[in-house]
């Protein structure tokens, strides 16, 4: 009862702080308001305007959603998405298909081909295997990770012939150990490679994995840049990258539903031949309808809205902006986390990932307990580790527009949770 009193005080003070900027000629309910309030010349106005702001950011949004994907999406790239439906096979929507596709391009640095598909990343990973490689084809999937693992079963269920080099979670991948797999069967086709390793917070170096791959081997490359594109530094044609797989959760700042791959012309000439079953994945349907501005299938308008200002945002800000912020955030987190005496899960700090920050429980901790409690308690929403990494790791994602000020609320309620949860602060 108390507390639906209280709710309803809050919404009616808000509403009506809202009403009278809008009759001071603050139009708060626009995306710019952020804008009119600091540009509002009167000063009282405009702090006023800065807790109204506030308050109605975090009514809206109460949760610090911490998970590597899906990421918090900007306010304004969110009401793209309220816009009336349009002709998916109408000038609109082919004017929005191909600018977003040049601007896909510029970002995978590529000259090559981009499709969007309407799927999660995992329908970018099979897509990229099902265009390029027939049953029987022997393969390498290099993996440091659960992601890594999932390109094995995906290229296993079609048919390949998969060897995995499976590395220790919390490492990057060993290039002697590819080379000399590389070196020992000539008949391999393809190596498959995650940029990025969500599930252990590891980046590869992937141009010195595509400088072996290509530079030493000439076999196609195929990589997972799911939670790396748009976020961390790729260059796909420079480092020589055939497929690159991502997808709009990530630090593409949109909602979840679509996802983005490239192709080479060395990946093209291996879909000639490619044999394994495809469907609605096929890029030479994607490839036709592009002709014509049009999707094969029904897409996900409303996604594509969301896109559509998503990637002016991040041109506009220039990608090398965008990677700095990564970096600079990502050092920030690491730099939190051992401030309290916790341990970066990383075995090699230096390849720590700028996307998500993966940090080891301490022995003593529940880590079932201290996601819960920063949950319930500080409104902090973190991911815990998957399969084998389940309690041994949280992870914290900083991917797309995430603010010193949002990892500090973290870190600050870690610092009250911690002891709570049993940690002794050993490190
Ligand atoms: C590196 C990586 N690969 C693959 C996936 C799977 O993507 P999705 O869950 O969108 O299918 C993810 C998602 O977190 C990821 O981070």
């Amino acid at each position: 009862m108390f507390l639906c009193i209280l709710i309803n005080i809050i919404k009616f003070s808000q509403t009506s702080i809202l009403n009278h900027f809008n009759f001071a000629g603050l139009n708060l309910h626009e995306n710019n308001m952020e804008c009119k309030v600091v540009n509002h010349p009167h000063p009282l106005l405009q702090s006023l305007g800065q807790i109204c702001l506030k308050a109605s950011n975090v009514w809206r949004n109460p949760v610090n959603l911490r998970i590597p994907g899906p990421i918090p999406v900007p306010d304004d790239i969110l009401k793209e998405m309220s816009g009336p439906m349009i002709n998916h096979r109408g000038t609109e929507y082919k004017e929005l298909l191909v600018n977003a596709t040049d601007r896909l391009k510029r970002i995978f640095e590529t000259q090559g081909d981009v499709w969007i598909l309407t799927a999660s990343g995992t329908g970018a990973m099979e897509a990229a295997i099902v265009n390029t490689l027939s049953p029987g084809d022997k393969v390498v999937n290099a993996t440091i990770g659960v992601f890594g693992n999932r390109f094995t079963d995906i290229a296993a269920i079609y048919g390949a012939e998969v060897i995995t080099l499976s590395f220790p979670f919390g490492e990057v991948i060993d290039l002697g150990t590819l080379r000399d797999t590389l070196n020992n069967d000539p008949e391999i086709k393809a190596v498959l490679v995650t940029h990025n390793e969500t599930s252990t917070g590891v980046t590869n170096d992937l141009q010195a994995v595509a400088e072996l791959v290509k530079g030493e081997f000439d076999k196609l490359l195929i990589v997972d840049g799911i939670s790396s594109v748009a976020s961390l530094p790729l260059s796909t044609d420079a480092w020589g990258c055939d497929v690159v797989a991502t997808a709009s959760q990530k630090g593409w700042m949109v909602p979840p539903g679509l996802a983005f791959i490239s192709m080479s012309e060395r990946a093209w000439e291996a879909h000639a031949e490619a044999t394994m079953p495809r469907f609605y994945f096929d890029a030479a349907m994607y490839k036709r309808y592009y002709e014509i501005g049009q999707p094969p299938y029904t897409p996900s308008v409303s996604t594509m809205f969301a896109l559509d200002l998503a990637l002016d945002k991040l041109l506009s800000e220039g990608m090398g902006s965008v990677f700095e912020r990564h970096a600079s955030i990502g050092q920030f987190t690491r730099d939190g986390a051992k401030s309290l005496g916790l341990s970066i899960f990383p075995k090699d700090e230096s390849t720590a990932s700028n996307t998500v920050t993966a940090i080891s429980i301490p022995e003593e901790v529940d880590g079932a307990k201290l996601l819960g409690m920063m949950r319930t308690e500080h409104n902090v929403v973190m991911s815990g580790g998957q399969a084998s990494l389940s309690g041994q790791i949280f992870r914290i994602g900083h991917m797309g527009m995430t603010t010193t000020e949002d990892i500090q609320e973290v870190i600050d309620a870690l610092k009250i949770v911690l002891p709570q949860v049993g940690f002794n602060g050993a490190g």
